[in-house]
């Protein structure tokens, strides 16, 4: 909103710089002015002067100075407008906005922000009276300390609970469905939660208001999380999930980016309390001059797969473009930072921050991670994919200091590779100027470099989740069936959702054994190699009558069983144990996914058969072939009706 100029003006004259600065430093009189320690740097011997007459304040030890609407800025983390509202309501001056319709439009905003705080509230109630949330949280080593902080709550199955208690306070149908609290049953008569079954992370913004939400299913369900939609008040690619918390840390001096709700909470409950998530996306240029605010000193700790990895080289050169160059945390075995705290402790993990390197490094230990140095053919091959990167650097001087770290891991002198290095620079250079040249001759002078602005209209990865899986409405309340799922890209979808469903039935099949009848469709599901060999190593140590333990399939695997999962099973194995009915409801909705999943595959394989009879002419299959796919759908229909009775 924009606030009036004699709004402004009139908060500058209300200022009494003195007892603003008071209210923050111990203020010590020195002739004219006031002296305190600097907050801006730290120091021993006060050198920050605030000088009343002059209405501000300046350090002589590092140079910062201003008034005291800066002052406010800097302190609490706020931009101007915000830092004008905060003296004015600390004066009691009240804010005139230039245009009404801005002021409606504020207005507006808090009201939904006050639903968000009600529903937040109504679902860390239900947290702290129910066993099932709180029991989950525990068994993945999170303690109670956490809820508070980050107001965490759960949303039970029933369907309504939020909508009727929500209603029975007078909150409009339509600001809940703008938030996505609820929404619309298939029918159009009623509505329905859309949270359910869920463990509740609010998110907050940098004035501790309540943006949106993010749910998690407690078990291995899918959609893993939902989140609320972009709304009046939730813009993803602006908020930081846990910035609330870093924000009261008395010396903000760094933060660690990760990309998991749970790795904020996680890592806050062992004692790192300075770590924040984007939400789901990819970072934007948005949210790392949000970061900017605070702090420059950013460490990136993101999982340590491959999506991980990708997803920090990008997050590098968002926050490259903000003047910030992050420090890069490589945690071993591809283990997430929740589960590398849980595994190991808060002092490896503060050892791991010490050992962060820079983004050059970074790259140059993932490529040193790939091959194995102790062979000559490996080191070759490492060799050549380092200097490859090299080459890439910007200038002589950076390439020289890393030249010199590729060199020292493949055990050979740098002199011996800077012929190398510069030819892979040449061949760079060459490409490069081909390519400008071309993009001249097809668009005239364009701009040179990799286009990389387009973060901000980047999709949403996760909302794009297969519609079949999303948490539609609850069964019981429907008539129709849900929306057919999109045609288009869904093969890839169904790739997700395999990929995390079998690391699912792994996780189960290893915590005990199940009934015949699962035990089928799992080893049906899974795909034919790796997963399902695990699988079957598992059944067969079980027959034997030993526990498959991580250790017990690494010692029957060997080099098969990779490092990564290996480590996941371990990170499991320390978990408590879920009580039976637990466990039969959450094996319930396991192999009702699968289920799902299975025939979620058949139908997309039928509408491909079906697009190819169409293509090719073959007329006569597709009746029969349509006959299928609608006993496909009938059957999903029916088991949708099925579930969470
Ligand atoms: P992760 O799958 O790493 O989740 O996704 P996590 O937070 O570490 O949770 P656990 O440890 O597996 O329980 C990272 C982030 O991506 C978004 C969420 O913001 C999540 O925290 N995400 C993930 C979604 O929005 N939807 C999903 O289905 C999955
Ligand atoms: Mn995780």
């Amino acid at each position: 909103m924009y606030i009036s100029d004699q709004t402004i003006d009139r908060v500058r004259e209300a200022i009494d710089i003195a007892g603003l600065v008071g209210d923050y430093l111990d203020l010590k009189p020195a002739g004219r002015s006031l002296k305190a320690c600097c907050p801006f740097h730290q120091e021993k011997t006060p050198s920050f002067m605030v000088t009343p007459d002059l209405g501000r304040y300046k350090c002589f030890g590092c140079g910062e100075s201003g008034d005291g609407i800066t002052f406010v800025m800097k302190m609490e983390h706020l931009d101007f407008p915000d830092a004008v509202r905060f003296l004015a309501d600390k004066y009691g001056i009240p804010i005139e906005a230039a245009d009404p319709r801005e002021v409606e439009r504020q207005e507006k905003k808090e009201a939904l922000f006050r639903i968000n705080r009600e529903a937040a509230f109504f679902y860390y109630r239900r947290l702290l009276t129910n066993r099932r949330p709180q029991a989950y949280l525990r068994r993945r080593g999170m303690t109670s300390a956490i809820i508070n902080p980050f107001l965490l709550g759960y949303a039970d199955g029933q369907g309504q609970s939020l909508y009727r208690y929500l209603k029975d306070k007078g909150v409009e149908e339509a600001d809940l469905l703008s938030l996505g609290l609820i929404a619309r049953s298939n029918s159009g008569q009623g509505f329905y939660d859309k949270f359910r079954n869920r463990l509740i992370f609010p998110i907050f913004n940098n004035q501790r208001k309540i943006v949106g939400f993010g749910g998690r299913v407690m078990g291995d369900g899918i959609p893993k999380y939902l989140n609320s939609p972009e709304s009046e008040v939730f813009h993803k690619g602006h908020n930081l999930y846990g910035i609330h918390t870093v924000m009261e840390r008395p010396h903000r001096d760094r933060i660690i980016m990760v990309e998991g709700y749970m790795d904020v909470i996680g890592l806050y409950g062992q004692g790192i309390d300075y770590a924040m998530a984007s939400l789901g996306t990819a970072l934007t240029p948005d949210q790392a001059r949000l970061i900017k605010r605070y702090t420059d000193q950013v460490y990136l700790c993101y999982d340590g797969d491959s999506a991980g990895i990708k997803a920090a080289r990008r997050a590098i050169g968002v926050f490259r473009k903000e003047d910030i160059v992050p420090k890069m945390i490589l945690l071993p075995d591809g283990l997430d930072p929740d589960e590398y705290i849980h595994a190991k402790g808060k002092e490896a993990f503060e050892e791991a921050i010490r050992q962060a390197v820079d983004p050059p490094s970074f790259e140059i230990k993932l490529i040193k991670a790939a091959h194995n140095l102790e062979e000559a053919g490996g080191r070759m091959d490492f060799l050549r994919q380092a200097v490859d990167y090299l080459a890439t650097l910007e200038s002589q001087g950076v390439r020289d200091i890393y030249l010199q770290e590729v060199a020292d891991l493949a055990g050979v002198k740098p002199a011996s590779v800077e012929s190398d290095l510069e030819e892979a620079v040449k061949k760079k250079e060459a490409l490069e100027e081909e390519a400008r040249a071309r993009r001249a001759r097809v668009s005239g002078p364009g701009p040179s470099g990799p286009i990389d602005e387009a973060y901000d209209d980047e999709p949403d990865y996760y909302e794009e989740m297969d519609p079949f899986y999303e948490d539609g409405p609850p069964p019981y309340m429907e008539e129709g069936m849900d929306r057919a799922p999109d045609q288009a890209a869904g093969e890839i979808r169904d790739l997700r959702v395999r990929s995390r469903l079998e690391e699912a039935l792994l996780f189960r099949l290893q915590e005990g054994p199940l009934d015949d009848e699962d035990l089928d469709l799992l080893m049906d599901y899974m795909s034919p190699g790796l997963e399902k060999t695990l699988a079957e190593t598992m059944v067969a140590l079980r027959k034997e009558g030993i526990a498959p333990s991580a250790q017990a399939l690494k010692e029957s695997l060997g080099e098969a069983l990779p490092e990564v999962l290996y480590m996941k099973l371990v990170s499991r194995e320390k978990r408590d144990r879920v009580s039976p009915q637990d466990r039969e409801t959450l094996d319930r909705e396991l192999f009702h996914r699968v289920r799902l999943a299975r025939l979620n595959e058949n139908r997309r394989e039928l509408e491909g058969k079906i697009r190819q009879a169409t293509r090719e002419g073959g007329g006569q299959e597709i009746p029969a072939l349509f006959q299928a796919l609608q006993e496909i759908d009938q059957k999903m229909m029916q088991m949708k009706e099925g579930v969470d009775l």
